[in-house]
């Protein structure tokens, strides 16, 4: 590949990336989705038909039509499939890696908005993870939805960083700062679990070449850098990342549907359950330090000249 389009010090590849990234850009949910014939396989077409809409909007949203997709063997061979292997055990992992996300009463998951059934603000997974254990991929996968509500907002970071380096180069440079945002530390009754991180928003892996973001809009759970472009690009960003941002994809998983992504920026609404009908909303949440293979910026590009040559 010639150069980094996420280098700004790059303007030539960042132009030709862009050109080709707005081109044909998914418009809604329904662009994304992929029909998979059974569960626990993918078969070439289908693999094929996920890995295009990941290279060109880093996320897919697939529906099994035939077979058991209520097991957890089902999501990590889906994950296998596209090179994603090693799962990051977050504190509230089950002990197979992968979580069970659903609404807990009690215990030290009760005070985690994910394990409740109140909204979630935009993020990226594990934004306050070290940088040698960033998540670079996750897969969640419907089990059992919700009576009411539960619905996802989806949203590409590259498309953020464009709208971002197009109108204000500098922002970006500043969200790259090795010291731009500082996750607070996390206490449980007195005991700190994980220390302060500190680190960029955007930053570029050196060995793929690809963009990874840390965000979320939960002011409380960010602490920005104290100086003038830094504290103008987070609103900034506050502003792009959003519910009225064109680009979020809006969706909600119907059971035997699942989103693979590399680690978009994502949100969820309100929902509410109701057991006795058996609607208790049930996902798996699958974190990998992986990227899915062959969606690096040097992967698209080969794809666009073998189509067009
Ligand atoms: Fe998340």
């Amino acid at each position: 590949m010639r150069g980094n389009p996420f280098s700004l010090r790059d303007d030539d590849a960042y132009r030709r990336w862009r050109e080709r990234k707005l081109d044909g850009y998914p418009r809604t949910s329904a662009d994304l989705l992929v029909r998979l014939g059974e569960a626990g396989t993918v078969t070439p077409a289908e693999h094929a038909a996920i890995l295009s809409r990941c290279r060109k909007a880093n996320v897919a949203i697939y529906e099994i039509a035939a077979g058991d997709y209520t097991s957890k063997e089902c999501v990590r061979a889906l994950g296998r499939r596209f090179g994603l292997a090693r799962l990051d055990g977050n504190l509230c992992a089950d002990g197979d890696r992968i979580t069970s996300l659903r609404v807990i009463a009690g215990g030290r998951r009760a005070g985690y908005i994910p394990y409740s059934d109140r909204p979630l603000n935009w993020h990226t997974d594990g934004y306050y993870n070290p940088a040698e254990l960033q998540i670079r991929a996750f897969v969640i996968h419907c089990v059992r939805d919700a009576a009411r509500g539960g619905d996802n907002g989806l949203l590409d970071p590259e498309m953020v960083y464009l709208q971002l380096r197009d109108a204000r180069p500098r922002y970006v440079e500043a969200l790259m700062q090795a010291d731009a945002v500082t996750i607070p530390p996390n206490s449980e009754g007195g005991t700190e679990l994980r220390g302060a991180r500190t680190g960029p928003v955007f930053s570029i892996d050196p060995d793929s070449g690809t963009l990874h973001m840390r965000y979320t809009a939960r002011t409380r759970s960010i602490r920005w850098k104290d100086d003038r472009d830094t504290r103008a690009a987070a609103a900034m960003l506050a502003e792009l990342v959003g519910d009225d941002s064109p680009f979020v994809f809006r969706h909600r998983l119907a059971p035997g549907q699942g989103v693979i992504c590399n680690n978009v920026l994502h949100s969820r609404g309100a929902f509410r359950d109701d057991p006795e009908a058996g609607r208790s909303r049930l996902l798996y949440r699958a974190r990998y330090y992986d990227r899915i293979a062959g969606t690096g910026p040097a992967d698209c590009e080969r794809e666009v000249a073998a189509c067009s040559g």
